[in-house]
């Protein structure tokens, strides 16, 4: 019998046992246990969301680690994690869609001014206010694989200029895409709308801070659903002030859940999301974890195991 660690929102039970069950339908008589228990020591396998990783690492019997989403930071995070083990993380098309569906309400929201309406009628005030003409907008999505690629297509279908970057160089029919240094910051400059959904790597640390900032036009909208610490979050404040950012919708957090002291939630410019744009969906994922389970039990490197050196 299959025996797999399991770890998400602190071990929540509920949680656990809705995945065994999906798991389940195609690996019948696999048996999900909490990371922090006894039994988690014969387990082979980890299914994790951010996990206490110190614990991940007493385990000696395990073959490969799962991530519970598709990124998989949390789990390389200070390179706690012995290199040799794979890690595998999340492609899941219902996921990308959902992604795409909350960047497109928050491009939405934006040019229609949405919340400027929603205060006129705490008001009662019945007065068109300015909008944004869309086709003379430029939106740059930063990160364009499984997830970015969709949302910078759909936005495409919607009548949007899109343009998008990455690490490395991709080919995506229909899409004009940069990658390098250079072209990062020609697109800071020539846009309007900036999407944030790059992987947390070395390289994409800290990368929104005020030197990207300080060269988007004045008035831009900012937009992360990737990861909290690409922003330096006193840096996107001060240009939320200054009003060289007009809007920043914000799905992720340097340090989630997101404290109550933190000055984020006061600017009126910010909007605030608990990281739920694209949560994980049981039902659409568990055939694909199933199966890596099984590559891992088999002694086989599961599809979507990431390269531990790009860290995605
Ligand atoms: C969410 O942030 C994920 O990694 O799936």
């Amino acid at each position: 019998m299959p025996v797999v660690a399991f770890y998400s929102r602190d071990s929540n039970l509920e949680l656990q046992d809705e995945w065994e069950k999906r798991l389940g339908a195609y690996y019948p008589r696999i048996k999900l246990v909490p990371l922090l228990s006894d039994q988690a020591k014969e387990a082979i396998t980890a299914l994790l969301w951010k996990p206490p990783l110190q614990r991940v690492r007493k385990l000696s019997n395990l073959k490969g680690l799962i991530s519970l989403g598709q990124g998989v930071d949390h789990i390389l995070k200070d390179n706690l994690i012995d290199n040799k083990i794979p890690v595998v993380k999340i492609v899941d098309p219902f996921m990308a869609k959902s992604m795409s569906h909350w960047v497109i309400l928050s491009v939405l929201n934006f040019i229609r001014d949405t919340f400027g309406y929603y205060d006129q009628q705490k008001n009662k005030i019945y007065r068109s206010r300015k909008e944004i003409n869309f086709s003379s907008l430029k939106i740059a999505v930063y990160g364009i694989g499984a997830i970015g690629s969709v949302v910078a297509k759909d936005l495409k279908h919607l009548g949007f200029k899109v343009e998008g970057w990455s690490r490395t160089e991709k080919n995506i029919t229909g899409l004009n895409s940069f990658n390098g240094k250079t072209k990062f910051k020609e697109l800071l400059k020539k846009c309007d709308i900036h999407i944030c959904l790059l992987p947390l790597t070395n390289q994409t640390y800290n990368i929104f801070n005020n030197s990207a900032f300080k060269i988007m036009k004045p008035g831009s909208c900012f937009i992360n659903a990737g990861r909290g610490e690409q922003v330096v979050e006193k840096h996107l404040i001060e240009n939320c002030k200054s009003g060289r950012i007009s809007s920043a919708i914000l799905d992720v957090y340097r340090k989630e859940p997101l404290s109550k002291n933190s000055k984020l939630w006061e600017q009126k410019n910010i909007r605030i999301w608990p990281h739920v744009a694209a949560e994980t969906n049981p039902e659409t994922a568990a055939k694909q974890i199933a199966n890596a389970i099984k590559c891992f039990e088999n002694g086989k490197l599961p599809p979507n195991t990431i390269e531990r050196k790009l860290g995605y």
